[in-house]
């Protein structure tokens, strides 16, 4: 049995009281088991004498018993790695408090009390980074999701909801800048080159959303002024020598205020809005009430060390922290299940932003990219989970794709069948009904349902149920008549959760679909239609020839269709569509129907030969495309990434999609070579700046030469050195460097040791450094990878290193798929070494081989091999431990 599927060992599931788990169970929170909390915290004060490697805390919690609540006397306090220096209640010490495994519990006899907690902490010695921790001399912590258990015994659940007033004292010379939530109401000196700073923060907040800082660092100042005339002091904090790269960042946030007012009518609520950038950070950001912490590289950006793709990536974090402080903070969530209440909506609300920003159909080609490598192979594998999930062992595990992404899409479906106007009623329903409360996605639903006028009965079931929709379509035209039969299947999960979910039911599809005439060229406007039912037929009279069908525009909804049609009408949907998705969706087709088939060895010499040439007659159109701008070009130029193709095989042979991707790559390389060299000179005339059509120059210079790596790479290796040493940005400079760590030759060794000594002591370009490495297609990558490990500027220590050595390898089908399980291996002895350093990030790298299922089987067996050698290690964390017997299960 699926260790996993064990019954729940809370005290509310009444299977537990006579057959007591072993020892060694995962302990299994279940979304039904809530209860609401039996003790509330109105308030809390918290006091800090920070050291680096000794910090003592003392906590005075005013606590009131719930009306709401359970009525039990004993108070429950998480705690996480922590022993009580000392517990007080009303002022009296007390020695009669005890431990339940982690938690302190006390027993209170009336309705309020004041407890006042110490402990004592070594932030130095914290490599989990979750609780306080120091990074590069500076303090810092990390909450959600279960971290403040690790400062201080708390109720450490997002639905008791306190005023924080924080007190920090500590050496002035080591901690000149003493920043937490809120407002700082008082500051002064103490004894022996000491200061302290008071901070208060008027808004009622879960513990997740709590945040101290203390550091030297120098600050971009700015301000903003509200549409009500609050003027907000911005303050963008860094580490002394990176002031000058914090200027996109700030120009993002001011476009995220000014955007969340228009868009959803959101104010900010403070005086004051603080980002601190920390070098050693788990995950992107954190939107902690008034003091975001951001990891450095969504923060530090300028042309000579950031891509294009870094600044688009620091406006969406930027924009996607701060539009928390709605969705998230003002309404936050009711427990961990929640979690895509505020990701998933959150999500939206940047991907908005960033459309909004730039390029609406460029950026959501984007999303469906990210959605597609990272989110559908999710659904369709061991760790597949609904966005409300039904149960977890560790709640850092979903912190995932499905729960942002497509957590997203549901809510971007909501709009698309409201439409904007009816869509914002909704919004702004939910945000006057549950300001300053910890709702539900239930509450979100309904009011969607409510404030937009929309019957969402069935569209609940996009929340309940996992996997990724799969729709086919048949075309019948007969007479002036087309007919589309449509079936959907939501696919079986078996695993999620442990008991799986073997049945599933319709869910409502909104589909947008436009018809083109194939004489005429043109369509008469778009429709949505909405697929509810299992088998649903279309019909659309009025059109005297078979028309050719654009479905799915916009990718309206976020499901996988099967549309069998001629070659013919996709390359004219690639080259004529004028909805952009859907152009770039024709185009992709034509590419994965070829791929899949020359991979399944079912297409003879003269058919590969045919399919070819129609894919390079799409690629011409869009190369010689007027209309186009060079952004949106360059996405139609890219081919669908290995990961997807493997989606579309039940048993999928990496090394086969690999070697056909590339051979189609070198195909497309050898004949259009002219074109990819009059491109490349035509896009390198262009000088730097960071408008839109300098961005699509750089974009394509430098697919350009990978087109021509693959096909002439002697050709390309003379003009990537030449972009590589011309270079006066880092798209261009990493662009090439990345085409030469493909290449073998002395313009390689040349280009990777400048870049090297260039950017020495930059920790965010040399993490590029060995990215780069790591994820090219060079024979010799394995040998590679191991001798980076071994760099003396490789750490265990840094997750932002980890991940640009390991991250980028694991998705290297080149390396990581070897025929001798070497790669496998790599990130097996990975997990194993990084699990007691940082148990986080170590889970993060447990789905890759968790896909063993749907690989061939000698690969399987191999990939198996390595989870059970993890899952043989004596004292693994919960993080791993939940990935890796889900994946072998
Ligand atoms: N709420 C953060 C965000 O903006 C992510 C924090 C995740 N933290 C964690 N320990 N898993 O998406
Ligand atoms: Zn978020």
């Amino acid at each position: 049995m699926d260790i996993a599927s064990r019954p729940s060992e809370t005290p509310e599931n009444p299977q537990t009281a006579d057959a007591a788990p072993p020892p060694q169970a995962p302990l299994i929170i279940r979304r039904q088991d809530y209860l609401p909390p039996a003790w509330l915290v109105p308030e809390i004060a918290l006091d800090f004498a920070l050291g680096l490697d000794a910090t003592h805390v003392t906590a005075k919690l005013n606590v009131r018993r719930n009306p709401d609540g359970n009525g039990a006397s004993v108070l429950r306090l998480n705690g996480d790695q922590l022993a009580p220096v000392a517990v007080r209640i009303d002022g009296q010490a007390v020695n009669d408090w005890r431990l339940d495994g982690p938690d302190l519990l006390l027993d209170l006899p009336g309705e309020a009390h004041q407890v006042t907690i110490e402990t004592q902490l070594n932030p130095a010695a914290n490599s989990q980074l979750m609780g306080l921790y120091a990074s590069h001399g500076m303090l810092c912590t990390q909450c959600e999701a279960e971290g403040f258990r690790r400062i201080t015994f708390f109720p450490d659940r997002p639905d008791v909801l306190s005023t924080y007033r924080v007190r920090m004292s500590g050496d002035k010379a080591a901690f000149p800048i003493l920043l937490s939530n809120g407002n700082c109401e008082a500051t002064g000196e103490g004894p022996d080159g000491t200061h302290w700073a008071e901070w208060y923060d008027p808004w009622p907040k879960p513990c997740y959303l709590f945040a101290l800082v203390a550091g030297d660092l120098v600050a971009n100042h700015d301000s903003f002024t509200t549409r009500s005339g609050r003027e907000v002091a911005l303050n963008i904090w860094v580490r002394k020598g990176d002031e000058g790269r914090t200027q996109h960042a700030m120009d993002s946030l001011k476009h995220s205020f000014r955007w969340d007012e228009e868009a959803f009518g959101r104010e900010y609520d403070l005086d004051l809005f603080n980002v601190v950038a920390v070098s050693d950070f788990n995950m992107g950001a954190m939107e902690n009430k008034g003091l975001n912490v951001f990891n450095t590289r969504y923060v530090l950006a300028d042309p000579d060390t950031a891509t294009d793709g870094d600044y688009d990536a620091i406006e969406g974090v930027i924009g996607h922290e701060y539009f928390h402080n709605w969705s998230g903070n003002r309404v936050t969530c009711r427990d961990w299940f929640q979690l895509s209440l505020k990701e998933g909506f959150t999500v939206l609300r940047d991907q908005m932003f960033s459309a909004d920003m730039g390029s609406p159909a460029v950026k959501r080609i984007e999303d469906v990219r990210v959605l597609r490598a990272a989110q559908f192979p999710e659904d369709s594998g061991p760790l597949a989970h609904p966005i409300r999930p039904d149960s977890y062992q560790e709640i850092s595990n979903f912190y995932t794709a499905t729960v942002y992404n497509k957590g997203a899409e549901v809510i971007r479906m909501m709009r698309t069948m409201a439409g904007p106007e009816r869509f914002r009623a909704g919004t702004d329903l939910y945000f006057d009904r549950h300001d300053g409360e910890a709702a539900t996605c239930e509450d979100f639903v309904k009011a969607i349902e409510d404030g937009a006028k929309l019957d969402l009965t069935q569209f609940r079931r996009w929340y309940s149920q996992a996997g990724t929709p799969q729709v086919s379509i048949v075309a019948d035209h007969r007479d002036d008549t087309l007919v589309l039969n449509m079936t959907q299947v939501v696919p079986a999960t078996l695993n999620h959760g442990g008991e799986g979910q073997p049945e599933k039911q319709p869910v409502p599809i909104p589909l947008k679909l436009a018809l083109f005439d194939r004489e005429t060229g043109t369509h008469r406007g778009e429709q949505l239609i909405v697929l509810d039912q299992a088998e649903q037929r279309f019909v659309f009279e009025g059109h005297s020839r078979p028309p050719i069908v654009s479905i799915n525009r916009g990718f309206s909804a976020p499901v996988a269709i099967e549309f069998e049609r001629p070659a013919k009408d996709l390359v004219f949907l690639a080259a004529k569509d004028d909805d952009a998705f859907a152009r770039y969706e024709a185009m992709q087709s034509l590419v994965v129907r070829h791929l899949i088939a020359v991979v399944g060895g079912n297409l003879d010499e003269r058919a590969r030969n045919a399919e070819r040439g129609a894919i390079a007659e799409a690629f011409g159109a869009v190369l010689f495309d007027p209309t186009l701008d060079d952004l949106m070009r360059g996405e139609l130029l890219i081919l669908p990434a290995e990961g997807y193709l493997a989606e579309q095989f039940l048993v999928a042979d990496p090394a086969a999609i690999h070697a056909e991707r590339e051979a189609l790559k070198a195909w497309l390389g050898d004949a259009m070579k002219d074109d990819w060299q009059d491109l490349h000179d035509r896009v390198s005339a262009a000088p730097y700046s960071r408008d839109a059509a300098a961005r699509g120059a750089r974009k394509l210079k430098t697919q350009a030469l990978a087109y021509l790596a693959a096909g002439a790479p002697a050709e390309a290796k003379t003009r990537a050195i030449v972009q590589y040493r011309k270079a006066d940005n880092m798209t261009d400079r990493q662009g090439a460097l990345m085409v030469l760590a493909g290449l073998d030759g002395a313009e390689r060794e040349e280009a990777l040791a400048d870049f090297h000594a260039r950017y020495a002591g930059n920790a965010l370009v040399i993490d590029k450094w060995f990215s780069l490495q790591a994820g090219s297609l060079h024979p010799k990558v394995l040998e590679h990878v191991r001798q980076l490990a071994e760099h003396p500027d490789f750490t265990m220590n840094n997750p932002n290193r980890v991940r640009a050595l390991y991250m980028a390898f694991a998705v290297n089908a080149k390396g990581f798929h070897a025929a001798s399980g070497e790669g496998y291996k790599i990130i097996g002895d990975l997990i194993r070494r990084l699990d007691p350093i940082n148990p986080q990030t170590a889970a993060r790298f447990v789905p890759s081989l968790g896909r063993w299922r749907r690989i061939e089987p000698k690969r399987a067996a191999q990939m198996r091999a390595e989870l059970e050698r993890i899952a043989a290690e004596p004292s693994l964390s919960r993080d791993v431990l939940e990935q890796v017997t889900k994946s072998l299960g």
